[in-house]
């Protein structure tokens, strides 16, 4: 049974990945490179936490616990110990292979190497460590976290039936529902959502309607619970930018997954939606 995992990047789904594995009883440690980004994941935390109290969906003492689960560190070494991981580090295929050098050397080698990449085939991250590949699979979160259902679960190529079942039980016991998909980039969810995404820009930069429109239209007419636009900023545009690109490259680069003008020109402004304050809105 699964007691303690590793969580590789602090960020948005990293600390959320976190506190619902602690939320479950679990030790969790977030290790990132950024010191900054592990304070705000621990600020998180704390608030959530304490919002739950509020709204009486959990005791102070079940908080107390869940605090007391989570750890912080910008050494990996220091998470040795956790008998599953989870990479959440920023969506760069060199970035993440790297990350998963350092993790076949860092943790046990009957420990599961999940990662929640959104769209990086799995089989291709797996290469950066074939003597390991058969325990490397996609553990896909949603975001929220703590709120939404879902993982998508993706072998590679040589991912072992064992992982698989182990992934599954996993995901279950965190509270979640794990559905399987073929390792094509994007998956399932982002080689539909995405693509949406984009055409929302693309609408944008046409003219068809500003994004207030393009959003209210898609929340009342497709019973969408916010528009594609509102939703992108919540991603994160940098996110939706490199998601497209890695469907690009991955998929024939078919010119139809190249990211819109103006959501690459938003990202090279460094407006990158909630997590920057601004994005296609303003959230300051
Ligand atoms: P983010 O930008 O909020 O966080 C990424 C974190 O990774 C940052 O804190 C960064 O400091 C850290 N990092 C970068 N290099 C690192 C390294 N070598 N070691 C440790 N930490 C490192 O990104 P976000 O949104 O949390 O995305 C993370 C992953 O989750 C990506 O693969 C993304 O595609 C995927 N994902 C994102 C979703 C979203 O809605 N934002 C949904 C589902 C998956």
């Amino acid at each position: 049974m699964v007691k303690s995992i590793a969580v590789i990047g602090g960020g948005t789904m990293g600390s959320g990945i976190a506190l619902t594995a602690a939320t479950h009883g679990l030790t969790a440690t977030v290790v990132d490179v950024s010191a900054e980004q592990l304070e705000k994941a621990q600020l998180y935390h704390k608030k959530q936490t304490k919002k739950a109290v509020s709204k009486e969906r959990i005791t102070q003492q079940e908080a107390d616990v869940t605090i007391e689960n989570l750890h912080y560190t910008c050494s990996m070494k220091d998470a040795s110990e956790a008998n599953w991981v989870v990479e959440a580090a920023t969506e760069n295929i060199d970035v993440k292979k790297n990350i998963f050098k350092q993790m076949h050397q860092s943790f046990g080698e009957n420990v599961i190497l999940a990662t929640n990449t959104s769209s990086i085939s799995i089989t291709d991250l797996a290469s950066s460590i074939p003597e390991a590949a058969d325990r490397v699979i996609g553990m896909h979160f949603f975001n929220p976290v703590p709120v939404m259902k879902l993982v998508e679960v993706i072998n590679g190529r040589d991912t072992s039936e064992e992982t698989t079942e182990a992934t599954i039980r996993f995901a279950e016991a965190i509270g979640k529902t794990p559905v399987t998909a073929n390792d094509f980039a994007g998956f399932v969810s982002n080689r539909v959502l995405m693509p949406m995404i984009n055409e929302a820009f693309h609408a944008w930069n046409d003219g068809v309607a500003g994004p207030e429109q393009i959003d209210s239209i898609m929340k009342l007419g497709c019973a969408f619970p916010m528009g594609p636009l509102r939703l992108a900023d919540y991603i994160g545009l940098d996110v939706c930018r490199d998601i497209m690109m890695v469907m690009y490259n991955g998929l024939a680069e078919n010119p139809k997954y190249l990211p819109n003008q103006k959501l690459v020109d938003l990202v090279n402004a460094g407006k990158l939606g909630d997590k920057s304050g601004q994005g296609v809105y303003s959230y300051e």
